[in-house]
This record gives C-alpha cells, structure tokens and sequence, in this order.
C-alpha cells in the first residue's frame, strides 16, 4: 500500500544495528527520517550512510531521529559498517533496520517491482511528532540523494508547523515567506502587523518569523 502525505506512519517492530525496536516507540516526541537503501555493500548506498553520518548534528539539533533500512540483515549491516567508517570517514551513528523478510519494506511501498523486484528503491519519509507523515520522496537507485534538501523541507516544515507561513521556491532558512493562503487579509494583519509586500492580492512575502 502506498503511504500518502498525512497518513500515519505506519508502526513496526523490527531488529537494528541498535537492538530490536518498536518505530513509534522510538520515534518517541521527536520528528523522524525513515530511509530506505537498496541492498547492503552497494557502492551509492556507502556514500549515502556515510554522508547521514557526517551531518548527524544537524538532524540532532532539529530535534529529528535518523533510521536507515535495508533488506539485508542486521549482522551483514554491521559487516557493512565497517567499510563505511573506513571508507567514508565517519562510523555510522544511527540505526539501520535489518528487514531480510522485506516486512518493513513492503508495508511502506519502497519495492517498486517494476524497477527492481527484489531491492528497495531509495525512498524517503519524513515523520512529525504526531506520526504523520510530512514528505515522502523516492529516488533511484543510481541516483544518491542530497540530504542537504531533506534538511532544508525539515526546516520548512518546521517553520511552516509553527507560523501560518509557506516557503517558496528555492527557500533557505532565513529567506523571505509567503503568507499562509488560507489567511484572510484582516486575520494576516494580526499576525504580521508590520505589514507584508503583495505584488499580487495572493502573493503577499514576509520576512520569515524568527522564533
Ligand atoms: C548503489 O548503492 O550503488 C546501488 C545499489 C543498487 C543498484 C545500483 C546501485
């Protein structure tokens, strides 16, 4: 079954490099990234875990949990592990799901047989604190993701679940935003009482909140 914006991640126990897990558990109050990697001792996925590693801070200091899958077991992860520490400079400081049985990777969709019917595709979830799901992104296999946008839409969404704003294209932390479109004009002013600029009656740009 697919998983669509708003629905709830989906619950699971499985095993990790970090002991057995129940995801919502885990999860706790904190946001979470969920992210899939087609097969273990894969040359795209080796960078991808260790560039996560390297950035790990970054999803620490915005309050989010990182948990990596694969449909290998959680012993060969470990094997795996090593190469990437040695490889790519930074150990692997999150867990990653040993799901040899593909349960997880079915119950989220991320083998999409007609690209490969037996590896996961690169898929990605972000998860709010309500267990909904906020972002869903897949990507190919050959492609690595850029983990410096899945941090940017963090930030987004962190924003935008705080302020009655919206982020435009290209936004980075500290741009301009769009007032929220279900905003009446009377109700915007309330909010933003040092005004906003509107090329358009339905375009109306703020400096981005600060707190
Ligand atoms: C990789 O991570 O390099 C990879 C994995 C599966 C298929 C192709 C590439």
């Amino acid at each position: 079954m697919s998983i669509r914006l708003g629905d709830t991640a989906p619950d699971f126990t499985a095993p990790t490099t970090h002991g057995e897990i129940s995801f919502h558990e885990w999860l706790g109050d904190s946001w979470g990234v969920l992210f899939s990697h087609p097969k273990d001792f894969t040359p795209v996925c080796t960078t991808e875990l260790g560039e996560v590693a390297r950035i790990k801070a970054e999803f620490d200091r915005r309050g989010v949990k990182v948990i990596g899958l694969s449909v290998d077991p959680v012993d060969s992860h470990e094997t795996w592990e090593a190469d990437i520490a040695e490889t790519q400079g930074t150990p692997v400081n999150f867990p990653m799901i040993g799901d040899p049985e593909r349960r997880v990777a079915d119950l989220y969709d991320m083998i999409h047989p007609n690209a490969n019917d037996t590896l996961t595709v690169r898929s990605v979830f972000v998860i709010a604190p309500d267990k909904t799901v906020k972002l869903t992104l897949t990507y190919p296999a050959s492609t690595g993701r850029n983990f410096d946008e899945i941090l940017r839409v963090i930030d987004s969404l962190q924003l935008t679940a705080r302020h009655k704003v919206a982020t435009p294209a290209n936004w980075s932390p500290g741009n301009d935003v769009i007032i929220g479109a279900g905003l009446s004009d009377d109700e915007a002013a309330e909010l933003f009482p040092n005004g906003w600029v509107a090329p358009k009656p339905y375009l109306r740009i703020v400096p981005q909140p600060t707190d």
